[in-house]
């Protein structure tokens, strides 16, 4: 698998894009889905399998319409954006409060939210039409455990205090570590969904991670359901008070 560093991208008019930052694929592929109707995704999914499939339709019959994800993207949202979401649960604490920076269309943040119900999970993001879509996604899914918080994560700083914070093709990793950190309290851990090239963007960040004391780093490789592709998860916990910024 390709991977170009995410970028920060308030200005493209579609959202999401897969786990390595690549961008929507151009119109006309109106493919179905392959795990469409697949019997392993409601066990997979579990409790959460309502509200997961009600954010599934919502995307399919709305996504584009809406501008928050490119035609492709349709075929292919289960692998590349609804289950690589999940992917990152197994890093997230059961309880407390998880923050998701640059949710964009709800990815992985709402997937996080129906996967760990306990939590209290904040969705920020800056686009108001992307926060109005959160919102709507929130009543339609009946999701009691988020708030979306329109902002964007540098503005945040010393309102939040969480004990997860994930992000999902938002900012290289030295940039997100800079606008998350802040946010995390001491012991807590920044998660981040990245690409194959998770280990080289974390190697490149070291000067970052000195700076804001972010200990037990760490790049797994994570799966979800059997035969799909990994996806890479960076974890890094905040260790001492210091400078964060
Ligand atoms: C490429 S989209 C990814 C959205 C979603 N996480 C996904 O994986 O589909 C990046 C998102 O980050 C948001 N963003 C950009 N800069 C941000 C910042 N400084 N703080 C919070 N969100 C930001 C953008 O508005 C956009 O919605």
């Amino acid at each position: 698998m390709s991977a170009a560093p995410p970028r920060p991208d308030e200005n493209r008019g579609s959202c999401v894009v897969d786990e390595t930052g690549r961008a929507p694929a151009a119109a006309g592929d109106d493919a179905p889905d392959p795990l469409d109707g697949d019997e392993r995704l409601p066990e997979y999914f579990g409790t959460a399998w309502p509200q997961v499939e009600r954010f599934h339709r919502m995307l399919v019959e709305e996504g584009e319409l809406r501008g928050l994800i490119g035609p492709r993207e349709v075929g292919r949202l289960w692998e590349r954006h609804l289950l690589n979401s999940a992917a990152v649960v197994p890093y997230l604490p059961s309880t407390g409060v998880i923050v998701d920076v640059g949710s964009g269309a709800g990815l992985p943040g709402v997937v996080v939210a129906a996967m760990r119900p306990e939590a209290e999970v904040v969705l920020v993001e800056p686009m108001e039409r992307r926060t109005t879509w959160l919102e709507d996604v929130v009543a339609a899914t009946g999701l009691g455990n988020v708030t979306v918080r329109r902002a964007r994560a540098q503005e945040l700083d010393g309102a939040l205090e969480a004990d997860a914070v994930t992000a999902r093709a938002v900012a290289a990793l030295d940039k997100l570590f800079r606008w998350t950190v802040p946010l995390v309290r001491t012991g807590g851990t920044v998660v981040a969904l990245k690409g194959s090239r998770a280990r080289d963007e974390l190697a490149a960040a070291g000067s970052v991670v000195r700076k804001l004391r972010l200990v037990e780093t760490a790049v797994h490789e994570a799966r979800t359901l059997p035969g799909l592709d990994p996806t890479y998860v960076v974890t890094a916990v905040r260790g001492g008070s210091g400078d964060v910024r």
